[in-house]
């Protein structure tokens, strides 16, 4: 019997060897170690993506029987299951479907496309700190800060609140992790109740004096005569920041070491800019920044021969799809040319990826910024150590040294 830890920190360093032991040997396999399946080939993370008998809603369960748990003990957690009972992934159809038409009104590419000036602002001012001092940390000076002050500007944060919300929303991501204690949840609680006042107090002032920024939007947006309720309006803030932040450090963050480690790739992308696009596309695929998502199923499910029974938890490995054989030729190496490059780093069906425009300006900008502007890089460590996020995949720093 095949016998894998996916969660172990040895195996979280590098997945990608056990991805492909399970895809070959076992692609829809009942772990050992838990009452859980794991599926690992493209053609089965996709289907199961599109297959509305896996839910989305384990998360707001899980958080509803710790509420319970610790409000016999003295605690809380109202304010955190207020909050995940509308943040997208976490629901399903209807009241997914819903929600999403609002947000998405509000939270167009067209937004996106109108705010790649701001981005490249906001990149090139965290550059210029460092531009001069010949080394610098790409997380920690540069990656790190800016998805949590495009997203901010975005929604219309002052820029003096901008390190709070920051601060607030490094701890967010673990919302995202299957695998929480207690006092991981008490905390998460108490972050979402600082988003809650914030916000309120943002949302109160833009209801007497709408400005052109995403939270007024979110105000604004109408369906049928339908419209957000103000709890609606700050959860959906704090998940934006919960979500969109930590995704795009790594993406940054992934996508250099990987260009570092292929100076041949490196090159070509430096000589070629109109590359971009593609190549960040081809990053995500190659080191996807969100490895793992996770599905409940509703009913029996026949799959693949198995039978994956009503209530049992089902791990969908984004990151191995994206490296199987039968989908893309040579998985394992970096080629920015490959056509069709239909990778599931940003999932699919109706939860795909809310803030994929968002994500791609970012990566694209900075990382274009820093390959054309910054030479000779090379990576100043022999010891990168990964974050502990079981789900999410990122570097905790990547010191570099370089030439103008
Ligand atoms: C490269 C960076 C990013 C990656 C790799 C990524 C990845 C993903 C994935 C895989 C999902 C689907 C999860 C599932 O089906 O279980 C998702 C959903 C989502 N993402 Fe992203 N994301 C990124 C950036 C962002 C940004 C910048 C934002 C917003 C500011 C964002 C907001 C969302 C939201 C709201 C959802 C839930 C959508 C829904 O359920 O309808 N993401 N993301």
């Amino acid at each position: 019997m095949l016998k894998v830890n996916l969660f172990h920190p040895d195996v979280r360093e590098n997945p990608y060897p056990t991805y492909q032991i399970l895809r070959t040997e076992d692609p829809i396999h009942k772990s050992v170690i838990g009452d859980f399946w794991i599926l690992t080939r493209y053609c089965d993370v996709k289907s199961a993506l599109l297959d509305g008998r896996f839910s989305s809603n384990r998360r707001p369960q899980s958080i509803k029987a710790k509420h319970q748990y610790v409000l016999e003990k003295g605690g809380d957690l109202t304010t955190l299951l207020q909050a995940s009972n509308a943040q997208l992934f976490f629901i399903d159809p209807p009241d997914h479907t819903r929600l999403r038409r609002l947000v998405r009104q509000a939270f167009s590419p067209n937004v996106v496309e109108r705010m790649r000036p701001e981005i490249q602002e906001i990149v090139d001012a965290l550059l210029s700190k460092i531009r001069h001092t010949g080394r610098m940390d790409i997380i920690g000076d540069f990656a790190g800060p800016l998805p949590a002050s495009v997203i901010a500007k975005l929604l219309g944060v002052p820029p003096e609140d901008h390190q709070r919300l920051r601060e607030w929303s490094r701890d967010l991501s673990y919302l995202l992790d299957p695998l929480l204690s207690l006092e991981q949840y008490t905390h998460l609680n108490s972050i979402a109740e600082k988003f809650k006042a914030y916000f309120s107090t943002l949302i109160a002032e833009r209801e007497r004096r709408p400005q052109k920024d995403l939270i007024s939007s979110l105000i604004l947006a109408r369906d049928q005569g339908d419209k957000l309720r103000e709890d609606e309006v700050w959860s959906i803030c704090m998940m934006l920041f919960g979500t969109g932040e930590e995704t795009t450090v790594n993406t940054i963050g992934n996508g250099m070491l990987a260009l570092l480690q292929d100076p041949v790739a490196l090159g070509h992308l430096k000589r070629n800019p109109c590359l971009i696009n593609s190549a960040i596309e081809e990053l995500l695929r190659f080191d996807a920044p969100t490895q793992l998502t996770f599905r409940v199923a509703v009913e029996d499910v026949e799959f693949g021969g198995k039978t994956i029974p009503a209530g049992e938890d089902v791990v969908l490995c984004l990151g191995s799809a994206n490296r199987d054989p039968a989908e893309f030729s040579d998985p394992d190496r970096l080629d920015f040319s490959r056509t069709n490059n239909h990778h599931l780093a940003f999932g699919e069906g109706v939860h795909f990826c809310l803030g994929a425009s968002l994500a791609r300006a970012q990566s694209q900008i900075a990382i274009n910024t820093l390959i054309q502007e910054f030479h000779r890089m090379k990576i100043q460590t022999k010891n990168l150590e990964r974050r502990e996020n079981i789900s999410l995949r990122g570097l905790k720093s990547l010191p570099v040294s370089f030439t103008l």
